[in-house]
């Protein structure tokens, strides 16, 4: 698979949703009902951020570029957090990466990729 693309089929090992966080290349599997984010954090690598998944910092901003099944609907406190960013930057698949649940395989690009996830 070129790294344009998205994973078509779910995790084979494990049939759960493969989400590829560029500009890093990262990829995680997201059990059921668990956030990009803490996906991330859950292999040992660290997601910055500041409000640790309340939707309230911004720091954890991803555009979904690619994407085979829609995720969940953004609940409430991420919809308040959304409304944070410029009206002209919320098209388009902005996400907070601490509150989005994905459904299927998908890419998804961090709006504010100064700072990667690294390792802890
Ligand atoms: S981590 Fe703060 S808004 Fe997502």
């Amino acid at each position: 698979m070129s790294t344009s693309e998205v994973q078509t089929e779910a995790n084979a090992a494990t049939d759960l949703p493969t989400v590829r966080i560029e500009p890093a290349g990262v990829e995680v599997v997201c059990p059921p009902g668990e956030p990009v984010m803490r996906a991330v954090q859950r292999i040992e690598l660290r997601w910055p951020t500041v409000c640790n998944g309340t939707a309230s910092c911004g720091a954890c901003y991803v555009r979904i570029t690619q994407s085979t099944t829609p995720p969940e609907e953004p609940d409430e406190r991420e919809r308040k957090g959304l409304k944070l960013m410029p009206e002209f930057m919320r098209a388009d698949g902005l996400r907070l990466a601490c509150r989005l649940v994905p459904k299927g395989p998908m890419v998804v690009v961090r709006v504010n990729a100064a700072v990667p996830p690294t390792h802890k």
